[in-house]
Parts: structure tokens; C-alpha cells; sequence
């Protein structure tokens, strides 16, 4: 049983608080956690991790009454979590319209995937913090997930402001991740809770909605895709375009968004599906024909960026 030094704790949820990473000790595997409210602190998450695209992440609550407060909770869920809640089960839910989650935690989905943890520490953390905490496992893009502070350190290093120590972690694998549609359970990922006991709880078959690639649901997800026709590596816009831009832009240009004036990556990051979703409202609105991107360098978060801006021109053209 892991010991809580609640000085720890409290330094722990101030660097939350002031929008800083703590590697978390769970009972599945560590996460790298953020606060899930603030835009930049989550693109720090994306950053420290070198992911190359913005999937979804997690966010961990302690209470259903929290996680209730960000989506809309079926009878279904309902059961799944009092049978469950706290452990190693995440529910992909319908966010609700006036939860405060960071547009870039769930990459611009209408989905929202929730867990309440078991571990004392992470539950002590996310308390003392009292914010929803974003927390992909805490170790590099691609890299295994880390079950002991150890490493959390060898896979991360600097990158992360606090590692808590909670000992090894006792399940060691991943939460168990379903997708809730209504009346329907769909399997995004097996993992620490067997699907078997789920099964009994909801008295039918899931469905299975990973396939080969199950180590990444997100990416089978369809991602958020503006309405409007999106032009990218636009330099400039046309009159009747809306602009999406980074760095310098024209200042008599009337519907654009600046991802980053200064030209700063992860003010970028935070900045991209909020952007991205006025804009496509403003096109809406003033019927423009479309809205153009300025080019974003692909170093750091601009990978990430780069790689949603291209799925979101395809998904339009397909
Ligand atoms: O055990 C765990 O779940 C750990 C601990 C730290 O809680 N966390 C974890 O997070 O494994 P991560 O980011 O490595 O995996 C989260 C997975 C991603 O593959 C992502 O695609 C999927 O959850 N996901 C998150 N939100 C989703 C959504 N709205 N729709 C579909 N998939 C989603
Ligand atoms: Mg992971």
C-alpha cells in the first residue's frame, strides 16, 4: 500500500494548478497529468510525450458526480460505473455542451473519455488539485507504458515538472476502454478489466470496435473535421476565406484567428480546435467559401498540428 505524504501532494497539485506536468502513479500505469481545463497545460502533454498527432486523452476524475458534470451519462454508464468506478475502466462518453474540458483533450471530438483511478495517490492528487486531470501514460510517443517512477524518469526525464512515487503498479496495463452509445457498448481497447466481467455486469456482448490497430482507438475515431473546404500552406487569404493563421498576418484581414502570434508551437497546440471550430462557424455565418491555414513549421507540436490539419482537408475532400 502506497504511503500519501500530503506535503507531496501539495506541491503536486500546485504545479497542476499553475498548468504544469506530474507524473501520477495509477493502478494501471503512471500517466503524465495536466490540468484537463487548461489548453496549454494539455499541449505541454503532447510536447513532453513527442507525440506526432493529438490523440484524445484521458481525463480522470474521482467521482461520477465529477465526470457527470463533463458528459452525458446513459443508464448504461450509469451501471458500468457503479460497478466499476474507481478502476481500470475508461467510458468514451457524449460531452456535454457546457463542460469546461480543453477542446485540444478530446482533439476536437463530441466524445469525451473518462476514468476514476483506484490508486490512493492519484485520487489524493486529483482532490487536493480539485481539477479534472488529462493523463496518457507517462512515457515517450510509441514507447511501453511506464509501472514504477523509474520508468517514468529514464522514458521522460526533464520533461515532466514532479514524479509522485506509488510504488510498482498493480495492474500493469492499461484501462479497459468502451465507447457508450446509448444502449450499446462498443470495446475501443482491452485492457486491466476483463471484458468478461463487463459482459456480466451489462448482461449482453460488447461489441468490438478496435480491430488491428487497438493499441491506438483514437486513430479510427473520425476525427474533428470543419465543414468548410480548408486550404492549407495558404500564405495569404482570399477576401472571402476565413484565416486561420500562425505568426505574422495581415491585420485588414477581417474573419481571421491567429493560432500563435508570436509563432509559438505550443500556444498553437493549446489554441488549434477552438480556432479551428470558430472559424468554421464564422464561415458558416458570413457564407464565406472556405477557410485557409498558414503554414506551421513541422517541428515539435507542428508535427501534431500539421498532421490534424491535413486530416481535416482530406476528411473534407473525401
Ligand atoms: O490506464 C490508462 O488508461 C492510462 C492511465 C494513465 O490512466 N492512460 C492511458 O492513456 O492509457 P493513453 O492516452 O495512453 O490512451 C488513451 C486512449 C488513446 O488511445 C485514445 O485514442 C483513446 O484513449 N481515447 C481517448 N479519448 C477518446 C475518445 N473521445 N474517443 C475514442 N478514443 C479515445
Ligand atoms: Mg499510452
Amino acid at each position: 500500500m502506497a504511503i500519501i505524504d500530503r506535503t507531496e501532494i501539495k506541491r503536486a497539485a500546485e504545479i497542476l494548478r499553475a498548468g504544469g506536468l506530474v507524473a501520477i502513479p495509477t493502478e494501471t500505469v503512471y500517466g503524465l497529468a495536466a490540468d484537463a481545463t487548461n489548453d496549454k497545460a494539455v499541449a505541454r502533454i503532447f510536447e513532453a510525450k513527442g507525440r506526432p498527432r493529438f490523440n484524445p486523452l484521458i481525463v480522470h476524475v474521482t467521482s461520477v458526480e465529477a465526470a457527470r458534470a463533463q458528459a452525458d451519462f446513459s443508464p448504461l454508464a450509469e451501471k458500468l460505473v457503479q460497478a466499476f468506478w474507481p478502476g481500470p475502466l475508461t467510458l468514451v462518453l457524449p460531452r456535454r455542451g457546457d463542460s469546461k474540458l480543453s477542446l485540444l483533450v478530446s482533439a476536437g471530438l463530441d466524445t469525451i473519455a473518462l476514468r476514476a483511478p483506484a490508486h490512493p495517490i492519484a485520487r489524493a492528487v486529483i482532490e487536493a488539485a480539485r481539477l479534472p486531470l488529462a493523463a496518457p501514460s507517462a512515457n515517450r510517443s510509441g514507447a511501453l507504458s511506464p509501472t514504477s517512477p523509474a520508468h517514468v524518469k529514464e522514458s521522460l526525464g526533464d520533461t515532466v515538472d514532479m514524479i509522485l512515487d506509488g510504488g510498482t503498479s498493480a495492474i500493469g496495463l492499461e484501462s479497459t476502454i468502451l465507447k457508450i452509445d446509448g444502449d450499446e457498448a462498443v470495446l475501443l481497447r482491452p485492457g486491466g478489466l476483463a471484458l468478461a466481467d463487463i459482459e456480466g455486469v451489462i448482461g449482453k456482448k460488447a461489441k468490438r470496435g478496435g480491430g488491428a490497430k487497438i493499441e491506438a482507438p483514437g486513430m479510427m475515431e473520425s476525427h474533428y473535421a470543419p465543414r468548410a473546404p480548408l486550404r492549407l500552406n495558404a500564405e495569404k487569404p482570399e477576401s472571402d476565406e476565413a484565416f486561420l493563421a500562425f505568426g505574422p498576418a495581415p491585420l485588414d484581414h477581417p474573419h481571421t484567428l491567429n493560432l500563435s502570434a508570436k509563432g509559438d508551437l505550443r500556444e498553437a497546440a493549446a489554441n488549434f480546435f477552438a480556432h479551428l471550430r470558430a472559424l468554421d462557424a464564422l464561415a458558416r455565418e458570413k457564407k464565406l467559401k472556405g477557410i485557409a491555414a498558414a503554414p506551421v513549421p513541422s517541428e515539435g507540436l507542428g508535427e501534431a498540428i500539421n498532421d490534424r490539419l491535413t486530416r481535416a482537408a482530406a476528411a473534407k475532400r473525401a
